[in-house]
């Protein structure tokens, strides 16, 4: 089977091992990202992308921390991201065309100041929504979040998950 999601996503949770709270924030980025690209109306293949970009999207974090004495750097996970990456989508049979794309998505998905592609507006949308029920921005970094939004669907979920606070 190619593009085998549901081995690719399996992989991961047993590679995290049990970890609690990557566990749990690969499984709610992967499913805002998948319900984000569809309220968008993106291709068959633009979703498979996306979702393995999710998936896989803070994969290096665990190995930096074993690897570097703790040091899960943004640029530490640049740097041994990408062959994570292939190992994980080679081994659940992803298209190899596909691959570079997610490799793409992965590594810039927290380059919010630079021009976007559709898939990785998408992709830092979901992240960060979730991000922001797991660690309530201050009100300096809400605004700067909110600005970074672009979707209908993105930015009303963000709307909701803020809301509490802003009460
Ligand atoms: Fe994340």
């Amino acid at each position: 089977m190619i593009n085998n999601e549901a081995y690719l996503l399996y992989n991961v949770l047993c590679y995290e091992d049990g970890h609690s709270r990557r566990t749990q924030h690969i499984l709610k980025v992967y499913a805002l990202a998948k319900l984000l690209g569809e309220r968008e109306k993106i291709s068959v293949e633009e979703q498979q992308i996306l979702q393995a970009a999710a998936i896989l999207h803070d994969i290096a974090i665990k190995y930096c921390k074993e690897h570097y004495n703790g040091d899960a750097s943004q640029d530490k996970q640049k740097q041994v991201a990408p062959f994570l990456e292939k190992r994980f989508l080679k081994a659940a049979n992803y298209l190899p065309s596909y691959v570079p794309k997610i490799i793409e998505l992965v590594n810039c998905h927290h380059d919010y100041d630079k021009p976007k592609s559709r898939l990785l507006q998408l992709l830092i949308e979901a992240d960060l929504i979730v991000n922001c029920y797991e660690n309530r921005p201050d009100h300096e970094n809400m605004k700067l979040i909110k600005e970074i939004f672009q979707t209908k669907g993105g930015t009303k979920l963000l709307e909701l998950c803020l809301k509490e606070q802003m009460e």
